[in-house]
């Protein structure tokens, strides 16, 4: 019994770590300190690696930062019309947004 309780708190422990590992902390979230890398990979499954898509869905590896976080925002805000992305975008703040872009073009 006394071995679960300690296991809990390891756990409990743990999970508390975990949001300072991903970035968004208490500290304040910005492009800078987020695991891009991890929110990427949400994109790869429909644009492809690198975002070079192999299927129906448009490869976005030719935008450059600007016009993806224009797309992006649109997407956003509602602007721009899709059938996926005006789902998707708002999902995400605007700094991982911007963490994305970065990721995706190099920068
Ligand atoms: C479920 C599939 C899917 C996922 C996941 C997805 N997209 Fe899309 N994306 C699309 C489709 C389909 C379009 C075409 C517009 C529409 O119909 O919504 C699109 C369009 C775009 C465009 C505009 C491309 C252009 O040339 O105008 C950008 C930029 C984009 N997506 C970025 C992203 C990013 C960044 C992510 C990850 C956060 C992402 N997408 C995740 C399917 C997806």
């Amino acid at each position: 019994m006394k071995k679960t309780i300690l296991l809990g708190a390891v756990f409990v422990a743990a999970s508390l770590a975990t949001p300072a590992l991903a970035g968004g902390g208490a500290g304040g979230e910005s492009a800078g300190n987020l695991n891009s890398a991890l929110l990427v990979s949400n994109c790869v499954v429909c644009h492809g690696q690198g975002g070079d898509s192999q299927g129906h869905t448009p490869s976005i590896d030719g935008l450059n930062k600007t016009q993806m976080l224009n797309a992006l925002t649109e997407f956003k805000s509602g602007a721009r019309k899709g059938t996926i992305m005006g789902r998707i975008a708002p999902g995400y703040t605007d700094a991982q947004l911007e963490a994305i872009v970065n990721e995706i073009t190099g920068n």
